[in-house]
């Protein structure tokens, strides 16, 4: 698949996540500033890649992308509280997201705090609300819940921050990388084929695609932080190196790194060859876009 067709898949998807984002804390039940400050990370723009994924996986499974746009909600919902905390004063304390003031900016941190807290949660409400047998939801719910808590995303967070074991060789910065964000990147995927209908070997092929493009996500990210562009990216640049933090390009160079990003997609395209269905083909063009991005 050529990128712009992949590119036009990529928006239609998103398009379909957006719309769906776009209904959720209307109702009078939520605090009216509980609602605003989650509505304002939640819709500020993201590439939506997560959901994505899991639509594209569970359609590659042949199971119905309406019956599972809320768990993909679902999933930016927690990847949206992820990036609420990880900008926060304590942790990375950056002032920019999604080309915003950040949640803690444009509102202050109790608000920041706990409309991430609230994202975090509405995820599985949203999870239990499919209309799927009971058996896949819950199995899927198990998945994310893993990938997103201490064994995952904040395991790899707490890791990041420097507040437990040291983060210095190439093998631990895999490691903090796998937790921090592959693990929901690769949930993504799993979680799609297993709602989709997909049997265990299937779910291990999305398991090895996930963890391939996550860890070649985290390390465009690190490249961007250093060679990005602010305005594009819609975050800060030079916010690792300010922090010290553990990254691909402090320890290999980002030449190196980039090769290493390469090589990962590559891993990645090889796990979908052999599947004729028209998503693997936008599932390898996304894997190679994810290297190249931008932003
Ligand atoms: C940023 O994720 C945080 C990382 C895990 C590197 P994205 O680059 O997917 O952010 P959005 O969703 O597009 O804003
Ligand atoms: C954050 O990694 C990963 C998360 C779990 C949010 P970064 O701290 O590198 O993400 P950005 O660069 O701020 O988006
Ligand atoms: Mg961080
Ligand atoms: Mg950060
Ligand atoms: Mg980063």
């Amino acid at each position: 698949m050529t990128s712009p067709a992949m590119k036009a898949e990529l928006a239609t998807l998103g398009a379909m996540v957006e719309a769906r984002l776009e209904t959720f804390f209307k109702d009078q039940a939520v605090p009216k500033t509980l609602a605003r400050a989650m509505r304002y990370s939640l819709l500020a723009g993201g590439k939506r890649l997560r959901p994505v994924l899991c639509l594209a996986w569970a359609d590659l499974a042949g199971g119905s992308m309406d019956k599972i746009l809320d768990f993909a909600c679902a999933i930016e919902c927690i990847h949206t509280y992820s990036l609420i905390h990880d900008d926060l004063p304590a942790m990375d304390n950056d002032d920019l997201r999604r080309g915003k003031p950040s949640n803690h900016k444009q509102f202050d941190e109790a608000t920041a705090i706990l409309a991430g807290d609230g994202l975090l949660t509405e995820a599985f409400t949203l999870a239990c609300g499919l209309d799927l047998p009971s058996t896949r939801i819950l199995e899927a719910i198990r998945h994310l819940s893993i990938a997103a808590g201490p064994r995952g995303m904040v395991g790899g967070q707490v890791l990041d921050m420097g507040l437990s074991e040291p983060v210095e060789t190439l093998e631990q910065l895999s490691v903090m990388h796998g937790c921090k964000t592959g693990a929901l990147i690769t949930s993504s995927c799993v979680t799609g084929a297993i709602l989709g209908g997909g049997d265990t070997v299937f779910q291990d092929r999305a398991t090895q695609y996930g963890q391939a493009i996550g860890l070649a996500f985290q390390v465009a990210d690190d490249i961007l932080d250093i060679v990005g562009d602010e305005q594009t990216l819609g975050k800060p640049v030079g916010s690792d190196v300010a922090h010290g933090k553990s990254t691909y390009p402090a320890l290999l160079g980002i030449e190196q790194s980039r090769a290493l990003a390469r090589t990962t997609v590559t891993q990645a395209i090889d796990v979908l060859t052999g599947l004729t269905h028209p998503r693997a083909e936008f599932l390898k063009a996304l894997a190679i876009h994810i290297v190249h991005r931008s932003n």
